[in-house]
């Protein structure tokens, strides 16, 4: 494996998440030396206001003549020699982000990027284009790694398992690291003396211990309580965002009545959907909110550059999400054996539970890949249960993809835990079908 002068490629290089992963990426340059940089994107447009914001990164910090960056919508170009392939897409973009938000919430559904039907729709429509993606790296540089944080992520991982079960890819999320940070600062700890033990599907699990090195023992009951009693708030990184901040008063409600694990906050959608829905506006859902900041932040960026506007122009959130998926980087270059959570195989590492369903639990990364750990204890029946029904749903919806079968989606929809019925789930599988056309399937 090449050590020095890495080639590495951002998949979904006109993301807003690119600013992010970019400044992460300069900031580990001491461990992670690279020297080329390619935003891949079928979005020219897009990928080329992110090569001005990029580029603008690059010559801010003076490293204009260490590295080159470029922005291309050809896969050859893009991943022939690359050495770590990042992976972010958004399939459709926003604008079917809104569409999978909208449609079921019109049926009094969750609308949710990720979970419930939403996250089912945005499957069908990215599976397609992961496995593409990770043909063209089998192609073109059959030797990279491939980090992958596409959503929705079991999902996803679920087809690439299925389809390409030997490739160098890692599925990770940011969002337990989110979690522990915002928890960590609401009370005054600091994370990075946590070894937490966790266990679920992806947006999907919890917390079975968090022992601090500093205190020498496990936090999880303090900080338990003290969600019970005190909430929690936003944290910094994501100053004034509503929507995350009903998230973790939910969080707060989630532990009042189910005080035994910390869970993650995606739960809400599933344990209380119709809560959730009522505080829902079908006009104005998440998708339209980021469009209306992350994005035009984006846009205004890359036009203040070709107006060679002075001063500071960037202006985007340096959050988790991209030093995360950069430390993965290093950690594997390096043989840090960090420790994340990632989706995996389950394979025994939650006993109780199919060998066969794509789970997210710690896990240690190093130069040969990921080393998930087995936890040796068995969920309990409420967990177990709940992570069951919706690890059979996602495993028929990934069928219903491979065998472009309605009969399986309308079964993955059904059993989905967002849903009351199967006549509205068909109802909103038919309406997903017509607004997907041209990125599903074609379902028989
Ligand atoms: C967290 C999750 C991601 C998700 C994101 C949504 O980071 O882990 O999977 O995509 O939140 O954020 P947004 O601002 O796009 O709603
Ligand atoms: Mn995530």
């Amino acid at each position: 494996m090449k050590l020095k002068d890495l080639k590495v490629v951002i998949v979904g290089g006109g993301s807003s998440y690119t600013p992010g992963i970019v400044q992460a990426l300069i900031a580990s340059r001491d461990r992670f030396d690279f020297s080329e940089l390619i935003l891949y994107d079928i979005d020219n447009q897009r990928n080329d206001d992110m090569l001005l914001i990029v580029e603008y990164q690059i010559g801010k910090e003076g490293l204009e003549h260490c590295i080159t960056v470029n922005a291309t919508s050809d896969p050859k170009i893009a991943f022939t020699q690359a050495d770590f392939i990042f992976s972010q897409i958004r399939v459709g973009g926003l604008k079917m982000r809104e569409q999978d938000e909208k449609i079921p919430l019109k049926h009094g559904l969750v609308g949710q990027e990720t979970c419930g039907l939403g996250g089912f729709s945005y499957g069908l429509r990215t599976i397609k284009e992961i496995l593409n993606i990770v043909e063209y790296v089998q192609i073109y540089a059959p030797e990279a790694w491939i980090l992958n944080y596409t959503n929705p992520e079991t999902i996803v991982s679920e087809a690439v398992r299925r389809a390409f079960p030997r490739i160098k890819m890692i599925n990770a999320c940011d969002m337990t690291i989110s979690i522990e940070e915002t928890i960590a600062r609401n009370y005054g700890y600091d994370r990075k003396n946590w070894i937490p033990v966790y266990y679920g599907l992806n947006h999907f699990g919890w917390y079975k211990s968090i022992y601090d090195k500093s205190l020498d023992r496990d936090i999880m009951p303090e900080i338990l309580e003290r969600l019970k009693n005190e909430g929690l708030k936003v944290a910094s990184f994501n100053e004034g965002d509503t929507t995350w901040q009903e998230a973790w008063e939910m969080m707060a409600k989630i532990v009042t009545n189910f005080p035994d694990a910390v869970p993650n906050n995606y739960l809400e959608y599933y344990l209380y959907s119709e809560e959730t829905v009522e505080k829902m506006d079908l006009n104005y859902t998440r998708a339209n909110m980021v469009m209306d900041s992350r994005e035009r932040r984006t846009k205004i960026m890359a036009e203040k550059i070709r107006n060679h506007v002075g001063g500071n122009i960037l202006d985007f959130n340096f959050g988790e999400h991209g030093q995360y998926i950069v430390d993965m980087a290093v950690s594997i270059l390096n043989d840090d054996h960090g420790r994340y959570m990632l989706i995996v195989e389950n394979k025994g590492a939650i006993p109780n539970l199919r060998d066969d369903a794509m789970v997210e639990v710690p896990s240690y990364v190093g130069r040969t890949g990921v080393e998930p750990i087995s936890l040796r204890f068995e969920i309990d029946d409420f967990h177990k249960g709940l992570m069951e029904a919706q690890n059979a749903a996602e495993k028929l919806l990934v069928d219903a993809y491979f065998e472009e079968s309605y009969d399986k989606a309308l079964k993955a929809f059904t059993l989905n835990q967002t849903v009351p019925n199967a006549n509205v789930a068909k109802k909103v599988l038919d309406e997903f079908i017509v607004a997907n056309e041209g990125y599903w399937p074609k379902l028989k």
